[in-house]
């Protein structure tokens, strides 16, 4: 497999998108539901990615405005978030991004997050090493817990029941420093760039984290997904380096 060419294609896409959603300037609202927001941008991004993809490599797509598009199996497939941290962009927050990630079955092969209004391009391959424009980052190597910091978030389909809620902030209490920003994918990149040291999210969509999953691991972090309360849900847990991964679970499950 290429990988670079598909890479080159995730960028080409990601900068169209970002470039579309830093020219538009009225950000109508498409649905609102729950907690749930949904802009006509997130269609039109949506659509200018899947063209450029399509343009090169007939794939199945996970994506999260249309779904599944193609049969999502053991092959390659990318898996597409057009906006995410669409509510920080609505309200003209300076951090949401532009995601694309190639998966093979249930295995992270790269990662493109675009923060557009930054112009930062964070681009990695498993196993190759990963970018932010042309330079190379990596993990922290932060291994306490005590002096690690934590990016989390309460994504929308969360358990948000006070027993499920005073459970979240005892597994997270650990960490010297909290950390939200309001979108999954940047919140991950950040691990992978050295600028925090955690991050961890229950029932987040896959296609809020798959990228970010991926420059992690290009990165020299480690990864753990379980299954969420959805087909599309999982409990995400990035760390910095394996040694800060054991420390957490051991804690977590020294306090069961
Ligand atoms: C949201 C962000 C946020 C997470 C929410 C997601 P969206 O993505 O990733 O950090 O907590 O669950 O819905 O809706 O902006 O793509
Ligand atoms: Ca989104």
């Amino acid at each position: 497999m290429q990988k670079e060419a598909y890479l080159q294609i995730a960028k080409e896409a990601a900068l169209a998108a970002g470039k579309y959603l830093l020219s538009e300037s009225v950000k109508a609202i498409n649905i609102e539901q729950d907690k749930d927001i949904k802009l006509f941008a997130d269609k039109n991004s949506e659509k200018i990615i899947l063209d450029c993809l399509k343009s090169q490599y007939d794939i199945p797509v996970l994506t999260e405005e249309s779904g599944e598009l193609g049969t999502i199996g053991e092959g390659l497939y990318w898996i597409v978030d057009p906006i995410d941290g669409t509510y920080n962009y609505l309200k003209g927050l300076d951090l949401c991004c532009v995601s694309i990630a190639l998966w093979e079955g249930t295995t992270p092969i790269l990662g493109v997050i675009y923060e557009f209004k930054n112009d930062k391009l964070y681009t990695g391959i498993v196993g190759k090493g990963a970018w932010c424009n042309h330079e190379r980052i990596s993990t922290s190597q932060i291994d306490a817990l005590g002096k690690a910091s934590l990016a989390t978030g309460f994504p929308v389909y969360r358990d948000y029941s006070d027993q499920s809620l005073v459970q979240f902030t005892e597994s997270v209490k650990c960490f010297k420093k909290i950390r939200m920003f309001g979108t999954a994918a940047t919140s991950i990149t950040y691990v992978a760039a050295g600028k925090v040291d955690a991050y961890m999210e229950e029932d987040i969509m896959l296609w809020d984290v798959a990228a970010g999953v991926a420059l992690v691991l290009a990165a020299g972090g480690a990864v753990v997904l379980e299954q969420g309360n959805k087909k599309w849900t999982r409990k995400t847990m990035c760390f910095a380096n394996d040694r800060l991964k054991e420390n957490y679970l051991n804690e977590i499950l020294g306090n069961r």
